[in-house]
């Protein structure tokens, strides 16, 4: 059984990375209204992740004899100015995710938990490749995103993004 503060954290988490999936899948939903369809693809792939990261949550409570209870996903309100304003913003939100995590595992380690602290590993090394992936994501667009030809090629290698479920994810 786990510590009471410790599955309410987890399963808060649930609910948030439900929410960063909403939030992705917003991001695709601009993206494929402006016509480019390889963004649009990029994050409805990460939409996937993010169900991932709900899903090994989710998991981890059942597996530890907690009964996991679904709040209200928030509505994604971001305006976009422009093509870039989503990137940026996808990469605030991971530093934000990031912050949440750390959050969760520093409740953990206060009180020994180290099992939670295993389980969390792997999500912590999940976000620095999160957090890695969408700087990349504006560095490639301040490089290549402001031609037509360059954007164009951009749109085409985000196309070819392939969904990995996380299936190797942390040990239950
Ligand atoms: Fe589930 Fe993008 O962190």
């Amino acid at each position: 059984m786990l510590n009471e503060k410790i599955a309410k954290l987890v399963n808060e988490q649930v609910n948030k990375e439900l929410y960063s999936g909403y939030l992705y899948l917003d991001f695709a939903n601009y993206y494929a209204d402006e016509g480019l369809d390889g963004f649009a693809h990029w994050y409805e792939v990460q939409a996937q992740e993010e169900r991932d990261h709900a899903m090994m949550m989710r998991r981890y409570l059942i597996d530890n004899g907690i009964r996991v209870t679904f709040g209200a996903i928030a509505q994604p309100d971001k305006k976009f100015a422009d093509l870039a304003a989503p990137l940026k913003a996808g990469y605030e939100h991971e530093q934000y995710v990031t912050s949440l995590i750390n959050h969760i595992y520093a409740e953990a380690f206060a009180i020994k938990d180290f099992k939670t602290m295993q389980f969390l590993d792997w999500f912590i090394k999940e976000q620095g490749e999160e957090e890695k992936n969408a700087e990349d994501m504006i560095k490639k667009f301040e490089l290549f995103g402001h031609d037509a030809k360059g954007l164009y090629a951009l749109n085409q290698e985000l196309a070819a993004r392939v969904y990995t479920p996380s299936a190797t994810g942390p040990a239950m």
